[in-house]
């Protein structure tokens, strides 16, 4: 079972043709909402990828915004344990997409400021700890010593980038980064595998957008590749790739497949508007990587190109 302790914000989502410079103005169109929130986008994505069950730990303002927050994740099947405020709102977030699937994000945190450790459900039977950082630092400080006292395995995606006290790095069983957060966590220039061997955790995935992944298990390296698609909104894609790789870990999978399964998630997420809207579940992923593997044979030795050149 995997718990996810994290936000849950509803997205303000206009598309516009770019996103804005700083000080421009843009005409965009088509204003929507959308459930989101980095930490219910991994909920969702962990639970509709099956092998586990999912739940998560949230907090929201009593209001008009915390009703779809908390339909979309309890029809994935999350089993929440929802905090509600009175005198504050529901997160939510801004977001422009542009016309290349590009965005930009601003959130508002609202509740998701007051999520506290001590608002953890009793953690017996968790594998695992899935949390990001748009809940309080101290929260996930707290909560991740509180997971590993209880025998859980923490797993933090580092997301917004901020660094990372060294206490917290010590708890951190797996951690998940894009490149600039892994640059800002590492202080390092080098090169993606570098960079990667300064960070004190034992296992360390990096996502590299339409390029793949890479992860350091212990002493091991392994890659994937990316899979291409027509791309129409790149909200969630890496929250998607967050859950289903611990929905796939959770339920003992090894780390190529697990990365090769949250890396074809991640990308199919980019082939529909929304965050958890675009989270595809597990049957939609199983065919497409079978049409995938049937329609690209080279998939091996494009694989060890990138390999060779990113190492
Ligand atoms: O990662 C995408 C998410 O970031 C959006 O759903 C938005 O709510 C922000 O949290």
């Amino acid at each position: 079972m995997v718990l996810v302790a994290g936000s849950a914000n509803l997205d303000f989502v206009v598309r516009a043709q770019r996103i804005p410079a700083p000080g421009e103005t843009v005409l965009g169109h088509d204003l929507q909402t959308f459930p989101g929130g980095k930490g219910a986008n991994q909920a969702v994505a962990c639970a509709r990828a099956g092998g586990s069950r999912t739940g998560m730990v949230l907090a929201l303002g009593r209001d008009a915004y915390a009703q779809p927050l908390k339909a979309s994740l309890q029809s994935a099947g999350v089993v929440l344990h929802a905090q509600e405020f009175d005198d504050i709102a529901s997160g939510t977030a801004f977001i422009c997409v542009s016309d290349d699937a590009e965005n930009a994000i601003t959130v508002a945190p609202g509740a998701n400021a007051r999520l506290l450790a001590a608002h953890l459900p009793p953690l017996a039977g968790y594998q695992f700890l899935l949390m990001q950082l748009e809940i309080p630092l101290g929260t996930v400080i707290e909560s991740a010593r509180l997971a590993r006292a209880a025998g859980l395995q923490v797993a933090l995606n580092a997301a917004p980038a901020q660094a990372l006290p060294l206490e917290l790095m010590a708890m951190v069983d797996l951690l998940i980064v894009n490149e600039g957060e892994l640059r800002t966590i590492s202080q390092s220039q080098g090169s993606i595998v570098d960079a990667m061997a300064v960070v004190p955790c034992q296992t360390i995935v990096v996502t590299l957008g339409a390029r793949g992944a890479v992860a350091r298990k212990g002493g091991e390296l392994h890659y994937q590749t990316g899979f291409a698609v027509q791309a129409v909104d790149t909200t969630g894609a890496g929250d998607t790739f967050c859950g289903v790789l611990i929905a796939q870990l959770a339920a003992g999978q090894a780390m190529p497949l697990a990365l090769q399964f949250a890396g074809a998630a991640a990308a199919l997420c980019c082939t529909k508007p929304g965050a958890q809207s675009s989270v595809p579940p597990a049957s939609e992923v199983r065919s497409f990587l079978a049409e995938r593997s049937a329609s690209e044979p080279l998939a091996q030795q494009v694989l060890e190109r990138y390999c060779q050149a990113i190492a």
